[in-house]
């Protein structure tokens, strides 16, 4: 049964190239620091986006994780958009990990308004929580996999540096951000002072994030690693297929960008979707159902009786994210199938306009 997958990216499965490499892969006690395929991968990940150092780490979760706990102090306030990944859904790791409290802020399409986060700062003071990091993501997840413009980065980050306060990007998708700004990754992360970004998404590996900054910062950060027992020992083999990634799958994700596109404008025609294509930067799609007759859950096990899956979003639209498991006939085939349902589904479209 072929199953056509637009929930994630993150249901890409390996590549034969990362199943072999993972097979031969020459390893060490990474806990010794004598994994040369570890440490091959962290040092190539830091090259790429331009920072001193990296550490690989078993999923962006855990990077983000780490980067909280290394940058902020027991007490302090880390200021985050109010659709981030880190403050929606990491299991309230910054409260239980880092024991930080969260300011969460509203990021319309991912930019901060600079004049409120300034204002939300907090300095010393005997009653405050004293702002401890501020956390950007590129692309957003929960926002339609939008991208964060440039020039918001670099005001954020001015304004960091201006207060003495770290920039944090979590960056899962940067390469998906990066082909979208027509901008080199490492020049989207040049002033911020450490991101991650995940293999598991649109690079297709199966395992592992890489977070990068400073040689001092990335220290530190190992050092929490090891203590929430993220000690790899062998972990070349995990490392391995993500070398692979890097080196194979960075044309896949402009691929991914361009079907995202196509998909959106496609299903924009079809009467009673709702999709708005200004709003397709990257590798995701949102459409809404919001004119049918029909609830989203019973939409989507119409869709899902076709042998199609995509993720419910809210109480009216669901999500396609395209990745490099769905080939060009599948994309065409599900368009072909979720007009059929629409087409069927039209006389309430109609009766309700
Ligand atoms: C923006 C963002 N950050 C972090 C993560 C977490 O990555 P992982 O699933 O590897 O823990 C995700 C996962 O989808 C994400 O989209």
């Amino acid at each position: 049964m072929n199953i056509i997958d637009l929930r994630s990216d993150t249901v890409t499965q390996p590549t034969k190239a990362m199943r072999d490499a993972m097979y031969h892969a020459t390893v060490g006690d990474d806990i010794m620091g004598e994994d040369p395929t570890v440490r091959e991968l962290e040092v190539l990940v830091a090259g790429i986006l331009g920072k001193e150092d990296g550490l690989f780490t078993s999923s962006g979760t855990m990077a983000n994780q780490l980067a909280v706990m290394s940058f902020t102090n027991r007490g302090e306030e880390v200021i985050v958009g109010d659709t981030s990944h880190i403050f929606n859904l990491e299991v309230g790791g910054l409260a239980a990990l880092s024991q930080v409290q969260t300011r969460s802020i509203s990021v319309p399409d991912g930019v901060y308004d600079i004049e409120k986060l300034e204002s939300l700062i907090q300095e010393e003071g005997i009653q405050r929580a004293r702002t401890g990091l501020i956390c950007i993501e590129n692309t957003n997840n929960l926002n339609a996999g939008l991208v964060v413009p440039m020039e918001n980065i670099r005001k954020v980050c001015e304004l960091g540096k201006r207060y003495g306060i770290p920039i944090y990007m979590d960056g899962a998708r940067i390469f998906n951000a990066s082909i979208a700004l027509g901008i080199e990754a490492k020049g989207i992360v040049k002033d911020v002072d450490a991101t991650m970004v995940a293999l598991t998404k649109g690079l297709a590996a199966p395992f592992g994030a890489v977070l990068v900054g400073s040689k001092e910062f990335i220290a530190k950060a190992r050092w929490f690693k090891q203590r929430i027992g993220g000690g790899y020992r062998q972990g070349g083999f995990l490392a391995a297929p993500g070398i692979v990634a890097l080196n194979s799958m960075l044309p896949q994700i402009a691929i991914d960008n361009a079907n995202a596109k196509i998909l959106g404008k496609r299903l924009s025609t079809i009467d009673g979707l709702l999709v708005d294509t200004n709003r397709i930067h990257t590798n995701i799609v949102s459409c809404s159902i919001e004119k049918l007759y029909i609830s989203i859950d019973e939409f989507l096990a119409k869709l899902l009786e076709k042998n199609i899956k995509v993720k419910r979003i809210s109480n009216t639209s669901f999500r396609m994210v395209t990745h490099y498991g769905i080939t060009e006939l599948e994309l065409n085939q599900f368009i072909s199938t979720l007009e059929e349902i629409v087409i069927r589904l039209s006389p309430a479209v109609k009766c309700q306009q």
